[in-house]
């Protein structure tokens, strides 16, 4: 997995659009194709105390998530990356699509606090590795350093 090829490619889609709608749609295309066995990439948008579905590719998800619920409200609440395994061992994992068994969020932020979190689902057990972490964690720094919300 190339993540400086991908960084530099969401760095160029950047230069065209920072605005958060096109430039979320893209990166969630960029990773959705470049990724081998994911079945979902994109975002929720953290808006009050709960998340609202953003641009994504993959199967229709669930719009709201409280913060503190499932991986994604979770990863918002602490501010930290959440790398999951087994999302059936998850206390509180939200199901949108069955198919999926391992999960990654990374929170990203604007203004110093966190604004939205990448999620990016797969239906293999133990999918993401701690390489998928830091080179995801990158992608969202590119990212961060670019958006306008
Ligand atoms: N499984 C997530 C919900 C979002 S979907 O995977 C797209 C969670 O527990 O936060």
């Amino acid at each position: 997995m190339d993540y400086g090829l991908l960084c530099s490619q969401l760095a160029s889609l950047a230069e065209a659009d920072r605005w958060y709608v096109p430039l979320m749609a893209n990166a969630a295309a960029l990773l959705y194709d470049a990724m081998a066995d994911v079945n979902w990439t994109g975002f929720y948008l953290l808006r009050g105390e709960k998340l609202v579905l953003g641009p994504f590719q993959g199967k229709v998800a669930c719009i709201h998530i409280p913060l503190g619920r499932g991986v994604c409200g979770t990863a918002a609440q602490r501010d930290a990356t959440e790398l999951v395994p087994d999302v059936h061992t998850f206390p509180g994992h939200i199901a949108c699509d069955s198919a999926s068994n391992s999960e990654i969020v990374i929170p990203i932020h604007s203004g110093g606090r966190v604004a939205a979190v990448l999620d990016i689902d797969s239906s293999i057990l133990n999918r993401f590795s701690e390489a998928d972490r830091t080179g995801l964690e990158g992608f969202v720094r590119v990212l961060e350093e670019r958006i306008a919300f």
